[in-house]
């Protein structure tokens, strides 16, 4: 069967990427993004302006194209969530109920939607975090992934839905800007440092977290959405690892490329998210069942980001 692939929340970060990709895998015609914007970035592809809360309008859409596939990417952030948390709750739980309800009705045949790191929280074992651990999130995001993936698991369970999910970590690439999150700091750096050789980070010096890059990030999600059903022995989400650093560890490695580049700390609200979630993961069942390895570290994520954005 020809896939026909709906990308909801197609203009941020991942999404931009996402379409790019699956694009190039499929075919222009085959992918329609989605998001609540105007066109903007989708020339080639045929757009569609679409408020994932209102599911009159996504179903007219999964008929209109004859939709295979969805990947649901509309939500609100760990950051702007906690600025708006009613609001965080409603769309982040909402759209995916009708988009699992999709699936549910036969409209589709396949989910992907991203948790996160975010379902970690302060009990949580911090170094090398297991797949199945203490899971108590201290933000309205990382519950309302929690619960997420909670409702996952049991749309696969008890009628078969084939969702799949990853808790991706902080994601750092150099073709799109970051929506709203805790780690956005891991992306804001590298263009502060190439145009002022300076950066105010919003996380203390040492704090650590998971972070990938993007193009690891992408193909890590198009790898499970091709892995053959068996093999996905967790509906819930994954645990994904790419690598692990601090603010004072990507300065450096960027202080080897521009060695006038300065950085100093402001911690704001978010260093309290980010002192409630892992400092690194532990990804076993994603390498075991489904093949999964990253191809970035530090210095080779630092390398490809200075020498591809362009200001
Ligand atoms: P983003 O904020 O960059 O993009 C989200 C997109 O959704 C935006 O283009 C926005 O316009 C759109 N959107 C918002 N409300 C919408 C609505 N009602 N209807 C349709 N579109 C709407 O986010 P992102 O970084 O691309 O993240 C995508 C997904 O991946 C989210 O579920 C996020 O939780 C998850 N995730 C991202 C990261 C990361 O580091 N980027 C890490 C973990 C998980
Ligand atoms: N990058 C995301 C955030 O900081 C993690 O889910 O919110």
């Amino acid at each position: 069967m020809k896939e026909k692939i709906l990308i909801i929340g197609a203009g941020g970060q991942i999404g931009l990427e996402l379409t790019e990709n699956l694009s190039k895998s499929y075919g222009n015609d085959q992918v329609i993004p989605s998001d609540l914007k105007s066109e903007g970035n989708f020339a080639n592809n045929p757009y569609e302006q679409l408020d994932a809360l209102d599911k009159d309008a996504l179903f007219k859409i999964v008929k209109k194209h004859g939709i295979t596939q969805v990947y649901h990417l509309a939500a609100l952030l760990s950051a702007t969530g906690e600025q708006n948390p009613m609001f965080a709750w409603k769309l982040n739980m909402e759209s995916l109920f009708y988009v699992l309800d999709l699936a549910k009705e036969k409209h589709i045949q396949k989910i992907y939607w991203p948790s996160s790191i975010a379902v970690f929280g302060p009990t949580t074992p911090r170094e090398n975090t297991p797949q199945y651990t203490v899971m108590e999130p201290s933000t309205i995001y990382g519950i309302s992934k929690q619960a997420g993936e909670r409702w996952c698991e049991w749309y696969f369970k008890k009628f078969g839905v084939d969702v799949r999910s990853i808790r991706y970590p902080g994601l750092i690439g150099w073709k799109s800007a970051p929506g709203g999150g805790t780690t956005d700091y891991a992306v804001h750096i590298f263009h502060e440092a190439l145009k002022h050789n300076h950066y105010t980070s919003f996380l203390s010096e040492n704090t650590a977290l998971p972070m990938m890059h993007m193009e690891d990030a992408i193909r890590a999600t198009i790898e499970l959405m091709h892995a053959p059903s068996e093999k996905i022995k967790i509906r819930g989400s994954y645990n994904l690892s790419g690598l692990s650093f601090t603010p004072a560890e990507i300065a450096n490695e960027i202080k080897k490329h521009l060695s006038e580049f300065r950085i100093d700390y402001a911690p704001d609200f978010r260093q309290a998210i980010a002192d409630s979630w892992p400092k690194s993961i532990n990804d076993q069942e994603a390498r075991e069942q489904w093949g999964w390895k990253e191809k970035y570290n530090l210095e080779a994520l630092v390398k490809n980001m200075l020498e591809n954005i362009k200001l």
